[in-house]
């Protein structure tokens, strides 16, 4: 049957919706599915009933994509969906959630700190550098692709973070920082079946894997097989055991650090609607197994459900 590829949306994420969803779309009509643009910005999701689709691939990013609501609105409608149900995706798209869920079970994750607008005073604003250390990492939890995150070197830095971070969300995260390479481990499945792909160690120019080195640059480099096999096996089972806590399925990825000083990986975030853009890490992990896009976007288009 016919299949939407949902992409575009509102969030402030869109344009790496664009260009996920552009390349979902098109490598699913190469290899022979009923694929067709469907942007929620633009129609009523009810068009994708009249319509007769019979299934979405999810391609949207961030807030009202990735967080459960359109998620919601398909079990509404009866249209089978790729990726995560509505709780995972709610859990997930909070970081400080996701951090409370985790750290609840003993995973591994920054020490933090969850502070209202209204918490955010100068004063309380002062005193984080002293809790967490400097620097310290300025976060809006509901964000993606790095938006809206500073990593605050000094107290001079805390206000202009913090500024920049209300302007996406009423309750900030703030985290230790943790020094060391990051990586990303992408996850396919569901449940005891869910499987881990390859570590992937992100190298980042200056070390700061923002958004324009993740989508705008040429300069990151992404290594295979760069830890010792031990270390890469343990961060295979961390994540997974990450990701069934919450409830995910499909496929997801987790973004961690490894502690330099120690070589102990702590979880950041998951994400279950990862980026398939030209430059994510998703296609490249498959890819590292022999799963071509392609195929990679067909597998969880068959994957979707109610
Ligand atoms: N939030 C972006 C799309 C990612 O995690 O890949
Ligand atoms: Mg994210």
């Amino acid at each position: 049957g016919k299949v939407a590829v949902l992409f575009g949306g509102t969030s402030a994420e869109r344009p790496v919706s664009l260009m996920s969803g552009n390349g979902v779309l098109a490598a699913l009509q190469s290899i022979g599915v009923d694929a067709h643009a469907f942007d929620p910005a633009e129609r009523p999701l009810q068009a994708l009933k009249d319509e007769g689709f019979a299934r979405a691939f999810i391609a949207l990013h961030g807030r009202g994509g990735e967080d459960g609501t359109i998620q919601g609105a398909l079990e509404w409608l009866g249209i089978p969906y790729t990726g995560s149900g509505v709780t995972a995706s709610g859990v997930a798209m909070d970081k400080t959630m996701t951090k409370r869920v985790w750290a609840a079970e003993g995973l591994t994750t920054p020490q933090y700190l969850a502070l209202s607008r209204a918490e955010l005073t100068r004063e309380r604003i002062r005193q984080i550098p002293d809790e967490l250390g400097l620097p310290v990492i300025v976060k809006p939890p509901h964000e993606g692709s790095s938006i809206g995150i500073t990593k605050a070197a000094g107290y001079s830095d805390m206000q202009g973070a913090v500024e920049l971070a209300l302007g996406f969300d009423d309750e900030l995260l703030f985290e230790q920082c943790i020094e060391g390479p990051e990586l990303t481990c992408a996850v396919l499945g569901e449940g005891e079946g869910a499987v881990a792909l390859p570590v992937i160690e992100i190298r980042a120019e200056a070390g700061n894997y923002d958004f324009a080195n993740k989508y705008e640059t040429d300069t990151t480099q992404y290594l295979f097989g760069s830890l010792p096999a031990a270390l890469e096996a343990d961060i295979g089972r961390l994540v997974l055991h990450a990701y069934r806590l919450l409830g995910c399925r499909g496929w997801g990825r987790a973004d961690l650090m490894l502690r330099k000083a120690d070589m102990k990986p702590f979880l950041l975030e998951m994400n279950t609607s990862p980026g398939m853009t030209s430059h994510s890490l998703v296609p490249k992990a498959a890819q590292a197994l022999g799963i071509d896009y392609p195929h990679l976007c067909l597998w969880l288009l068959s994957q979707a459900r109610l």
